[in-house]
């Protein structure tokens, strides 16, 4: 099954440095799937609003085709899993919406505004948050002057960077860390951290910008499959709190499966599948490409073949429950 919708206006070259000339709109409103999508498609996002609408997003490293003209929607108040084997395009296809890396066509549109081509800091600061990654230098400070510096670095409040992050904004900052259930070590200094306490306080500074939309790459990469598992809820309950949007990428599928409202599989570049966790479960496709056949699978089996994570090292890998 595609998913492409039949006709897009806004499909384009992309040029970088040149955002397209659309007028600010408000974000749509309604379970508005493209038009093409599959029923789970629009009955998972029935009801929210429409932050994001990637439409035939490209990407071509020489003659390698990373993202092939995918299309999908994030929606205000979802968490929505982009899945796929390794080399897929997941990581390339969120440097593109992050404005990190050029697209060789398509379009991005951010509550209704074309962000593709944009310089990564200005689509931030248009409520486009990434997973925050704690500096080496920022260890030696507090788990709370952390997040004042994410803080402060959200406001561009350059001057005051390395002066006085202490006597920036500390009960936000706390606000932040009760949010992530680390209020309790606001004083800590971050290097004697825990490494699944870390994570959490990578949330808890991605979410200083307070955005509208979150953009995760792999936010578990590294965590045991029980700190995974806490993670992602964390972040669900976070979606739900602040009614905001989350893209990510994980490779536990137990992990995917569990919270994930809805799931886009890519594979080689192309997007193969979206929808709610029991039609992508039940996906031909899918499961061919996650496991090379259409039989015989159950929950909690390893998957083998093309997405195969055993070789990579890192833990969870990809499970069935597809
Ligand atoms: N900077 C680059 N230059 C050339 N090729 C690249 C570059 N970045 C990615 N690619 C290629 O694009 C394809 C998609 O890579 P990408 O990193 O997006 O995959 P991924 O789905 O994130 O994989 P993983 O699960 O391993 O993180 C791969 O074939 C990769 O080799
Ligand atoms: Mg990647």
């Amino acid at each position: 099954m595609t998913t492409r919708p039949e006709a897009n206006p806004a499909r384009g070259e992309a040029r970088r440095g040149q955002p397209g000339a659309a007028p600010e709109t408000p974000p749509h409103r309604g379970g508005n799937a493209p038009a093409g999508l599959p029923a789970s498609f629009a009955n998972a996002a029935a009801g929210r609003a429409v932050l994001l609408e990637v439409r035939g997003l490209t990407r071509r490293f020489g003659g390698n085709l990373a993202v092939a003209g995918i299309d999908f929607n994030v929606h205000a108040g979802e968490l929505l899993a982009l899945i796929g084997p390794n080399g897929a395009g997941k990581s390339t296809t969120f440097n593109m919406v992050n404005g990190q890396l050029a697209a060789t066509a398509g379009s991005v549109r951010f509550g209704g505004r074309e962000i593709l081509g944009m310089p990564s800091h200005k689509v931030a600061r248009l409520g486009v948050g990434r997973s925050f990654q704690i500096a080496a230098t920022f260890a030696s400070l507090t788990v709370l002057q952390n997040v004042q510096m994410a803080l402060i670095a959200h406001q561009r409040r350059v001057f005051s960077f390395f002066g006085r992050a202490d006597r920036h904004e500390p009960e936000r900052a706390m606000a932040l860390l009760e949010q992530v259930g680390m209020g309790h070590l606001a004083q800590q200094p971050c290097s004697g951290l825990a490494y699944g306490d870390v994570k959490r306080l990578e949330l808890a500074m991605s979410l200083a910008g307070d955005p509208r939309l979150l953009l995760m790459d792999e936010p578990t990469a590294g965590m045991a499959p029980g700190e995974r598992n806490a993670l992602v809820a964390l972040v669900k309950d976070i979606v739900r709190a602040r009614n905001m949007g989350v893209l990510f990428t994980e490779h536990s599928m137990d992990v995917v499966f569990d919270h994930a409202d809805r799931i886009i599989v890519l594979a080689r570049g192309r997007l193969i599948a979206q929808g709610d966790p029991e039609g992508i479960r039940a996906h031909p496709e899918v499961r061919r490409v996650y496991f090379g056949s259409n039989e015989g699978l159950g929950h909690g089996v390893a998957a083998h073949g093309a997405a195969g994570r055993e070789s990579d090292g890192r833990e969870g890998g990809v499970h069935a429950g597809i």
